[in-house]
């Protein structure tokens, strides 16, 4: 395959076209990935104000600013995939909330809105991870404290390093692909076209996507003038576990559902997930 096919097929916003409709299923579509969506929204919860328009910053097929339209917030969608866009769009029209939501594609490194304007920010579910520069990682960041009020919360959610790993290991058997780039990937913690091109004769397993310590999370927000509050891991001890976790009963479940909960903002915890949720506020 030529190099731009490669770096084409593992391109976010065209991967994110592809996966379509997969998208709106993914946070509902195992127990283990509704732990993601019922502890972001617990934070939202927790920390957002009571009224005001937030920015759902990647916010693809609009799970989360649905979540939010249906609590009276005002909300806009901006992500870089058309298709999303498109299918946000008839998301929120069949539940009659275009006067809430706003829709438009858009790239978190340069945001098309005015200083100041949000009261709260929302990247969750990685966004920020599948910017694979350092540089435009901390543009990105820049760009979500530059159009929030002072003091207005934002919700940063990305990828585990650690349990990627573990993931790879895991699946040792059946991609062996994983394990062979281990030891290049760690150095780096980033999947890219050129690990897709060494290791997986041209076939990524994946999309372009940098996996984050949580401590890394934190330190980023932090060098550009957020104070973060909380990092917490989202589905815990119970990530990289979909299988097992479906095979259990509604009270086994919520008995993990519980556990997670409890020892989310463990930071050993909170380092081994899935998914590693930081809420900030602009200083
Ligand atoms: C895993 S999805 C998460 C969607 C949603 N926020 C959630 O938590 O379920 C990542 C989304 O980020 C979008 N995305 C990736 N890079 C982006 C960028 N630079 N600017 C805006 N959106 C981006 C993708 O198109 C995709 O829809």
């Amino acid at each position: 395959m030529a190099d731009d096919d490669l770096q084409a097929k593992i391109d976010p916003a065209n991967y994110y076209d592809d996966l379509g409709e997969g998208e709106w299923e993914r946070l509902q579509e195992s127990f283990k990935n509704s732990l993601e969506f019922e502890n972001t929204t617990d934070y939202l919860s927790q920390y957002l104000p009571e009224s005001g328009h937030v920015l759902d910053a990647g916010g693809a097929a609009g799970r989360y600013s649905i979540w939010l339209a249906e609590r009276g917030y005002d909300v806009t969608l901006l992500d870089l995939s058309a298709e999303q866009v498109a299918i946000a769009k008839s998301r929120v029209a069949e539940r009659d909330l275009e006067s809430q939501v706003t829709i438009q594609q858009g790239d978190i490194r340069d945001l098309p809105f005015s200083e100041t304007r949000f009261d709260a920010t929302l990247c969750l579910g990685g966004p920020l991870s599948h910017i694979i520069s350092d540089d435009e990682r901390s543009e990105a960041i820049r760009e979500l404290n530059r159009v929030m009020q002072s003091s207005a919360p934002v919700f940063v959610s990305v990828m585990g390093f650690v349990s990627v790993v573990q993931n790879l290991i895991k699946s040792a058997a059946h991609f062996e692909a994983g394990v062979r780039q281990l030891p290049e990937f760690i150095e780096t913690a980033t999947y890219s076209a050129e690990l897709a091109k060494k290791y997986e004769d041209d076939d990524p397993a994946f999309v372009e996507c940098h996996f984050f310590r949580a401590a890394e999370l934190r330190n980023l927000l932090e060098k550009h003038e957020f104070a973060v509050e909380v990092v917490a891991g989202l589905e815990g001890p119970a990530s990289n576990f979909e299988a097992p976790l479906e095979e259990i009963d509604a009270d086994a479940q919520k008995n993990v559902t519980e556990v997670v909960r409890k020892l989310r903002e463990d930071p050993t915890v909170a380092d081994l997930s899935n998914h590693i949720l930081a809420v900030g506020r602009v200083g």
